[in-house]
């Protein structure tokens, strides 16, 4: 069965939990993590030696030898995303293919062939007289000799060039145009999407004081640019905004300012560590809190991508673009999820000023999987915790690594899965069973906002997930009537109303 869940953020943290039966089983008291003992244990919770696999990432290794059979066989001059032009060919990202299910569950359940490992390959062609993205399917790895153009099966028809994301050096051209104003103390963040229909591309540049948090520091001035010639020299500012008017372009903006004629609301200089948008403590630490700690060493077994915990076992990645997801996902041996992964964030922004009106966010652009960032022990996860590497290719010229950027751990969730007490003349007893929870964490930073996802899995069989939104509210001028649009959280600064939705894929398989 594939059902789409789709969930609304309403708060902090949503959980969606699946249960799926009240099955108890002791737990295994082994002791740690890959002892001989352990490892049998891994094997035979696993079932399947080395099948995880299949779900497996690229490996910086597998990217670099796409990478290079691209280069080598598409037969066009290639440019590396951190130089390319929009008029250049660019190598944009590559990740894995994952195989057809069919096909794996040959594998997995029936003694079938191993799927051909293949990667998935975009390719933006702007050095072309009619210039398009392509997604080529590349393999076999580790050694690929073939590249299949699936753009047309997949899309039902070409893939425009607009439809392009931006580089990360594409708006930091669109800034350059601020230094001119000597803009060095300013900031400029974009809105998107760039515009109301496809092929849009004017995007809104909002700015802000260039200082931590600078999230929180508007300055009034917003600047439309449009972005969609191929030739960087003929973008220009179509629009400009200043606390709550609008001009053709920054020369009648100057003029009008000079004529005394612009209503201006002085901001604070900030200091660059952000004042009140600063995460510094405010007050010393006082006493450590309580931790967590495992009184005979982890519980569970990492080999390669395969976690297997009590009754539990799973496979996961962490895709460049939609970030964490786990496959093959069993309870007592037998599969309950074929796939539990996150597919997109969007947040639908109001106000009254235009690039925060216009801004209707789908994060997937910008990669939850490349946007996973190092966690920090005893903060972001448990000092016990086990932490692993994410490898991305995208929007880079070679594979990045972000360095523990993943977590599992074992956590006692501190409150009963069950639990009676019975006070009756006849009988008097207690039971209970304490709620321990394997967890699979990571945390995307999608600009302002740090989006901490989890995978749990309890030991009832119940798995579930949940994400906590934190970070910085993303914030407009205030003007006007700014107080219809959200909160003023300081002086000058609105915290927009907006509401985030959070979309998962889950494939149940049960029965
Ligand atoms: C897109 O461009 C590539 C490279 O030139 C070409 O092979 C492909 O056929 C084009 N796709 C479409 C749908 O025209
Ligand atoms: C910006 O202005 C400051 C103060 O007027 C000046 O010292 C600085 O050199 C200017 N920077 C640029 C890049 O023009
Ligand atoms: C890019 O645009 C500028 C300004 O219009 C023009 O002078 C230049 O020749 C253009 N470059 C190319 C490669 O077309």
């Amino acid at each position: 069965m594939n059902m789409k869940l789709v969930c609304a953020l309403l708060a902090t943290c949503i959980a969606v939990a699946l249960i799926l039966g009240w099955i108890f089983r002791t737990g295994r008291e082994k002791p740690p993590f890959c002892e001989s003992q352990h490892q049998d244990l891994c094997l035979k919770d696993g079932g399947q030696d080395g099948h995880s696999l299949v779900f497996a990432d690229l490996s910086p290794e597998e990217m670099v030898q796409v990478k290079r059979y691209l280069w080598n066989n598409l037969g066009v001059p290639l440019e590396e995303p951190p130089l390319a032009k929009p008029s250049d060919n660019c190598l944009y990202s590559i990740v894995l293919h994952l195989p057809p299910k069919a096909e794996v569950l040959e594998f997995l359940d029936h003694q079938g062939r191993k799927p051909t490992r293949q990667a998935l390959a975009v390719v933006f062609f702007g050095n072309q007289e009619d210039p398009n993205i392509t997604e080529y399917v590349v393999g076999p790895l580790p050694e690929p000799t073939y590249h299949q153009d699936i753009t047309v099966q997949k899309y039902g028809g070409k893939l425009p060039y607009y439809r392009r994301f931006f580089f990360s050096v594409d708006l930091d051209k669109v800034n350059v145009f601020f230094v001119d104003y000597n803009g060095t103390n300013l900031l400029g963040l974009p809105a998107l999407p760039p515009g109301f229909k496809s092929g849009d591309r004017k995007v809104w540049m909002r700015l802000f004081q260039n200082v931590a948090g600078f999230y929180l520091h508007p300055v009034g001035l917003e600047v439309q640019v449009d972005v969609s010639s191929l030739n960087v020299s003929e973008w220009e500012v179509v629009n400009v905004f200043y606390n709550g008017q609008y001009f053709r372009d920054m020369e009648e903006l100057e003029r009008e300012f000079n004529k005394g004629r612009v209503r201006v609301s002085k901001v604070k200089k900030t200091p660059h560590n952000g004042g009140y948008s600063s995460l510094k403590p405010r007050v010393p630490h006082k006493l450590l809190g309580p931790l967590q700690y495992e009184p005979r060493g982890p519980r569970y077994c990492i080999r390669d991508n395969q976690v297997t915990f009590m009754s539990w076992s799973f496979a996961f990645g962490m895709e460049a673009n939609r970030g964490p997801r786990i496959f093959d996902v069993r309870f007592q041996g037998e599969r309950i999820v074929y796939e539990l992964s996150v597919q997109d964030a969007s947040a639908i922004y109001g106000s009254n000023s235009p690039a925060t009106m216009v801004t209707r966010l789908m994060d997937l652009g910008l990669g939850f999987g490349k946007s996973a960032v190092t966690l920090t022990r005893g903060v972001d996860c448990p000092y016990v915790a086990t932490y692993l590497d994410g490898h991305y290719l995208l929007d880079s010229a070679q594979p990045i690594t972000h360095k523990n950027s993943l977590c599992i751990f074992e956590q006692n969730a501190e409150i009963p899965a069950r639990r009676h007490y019975e006070d009756h003349v006849i009988s008097e007893f207690y039971g209970a069973l304490a709620d321990s929870v394997l967890v699979f964490r990571s945390i995307s930073v999608m600009g302002n906002y740090d989006y901490v996802w989890d995978f749990v899995f309890h030991q009832n069989g119940a798995v579930g997930v949940r994400v906590y939104a934190t970070g910085y509210i993303q914030t407009s001028f205030f003007f006007g009537n700014a107080a219809d649009f959200g909160n003023r959280v300081e002086d000058l600064t609105l915290g927009a109303i907006h509401t985030h939705s959070i979309h998962y894929k889950v494939d149940l398989d049960i029965g």
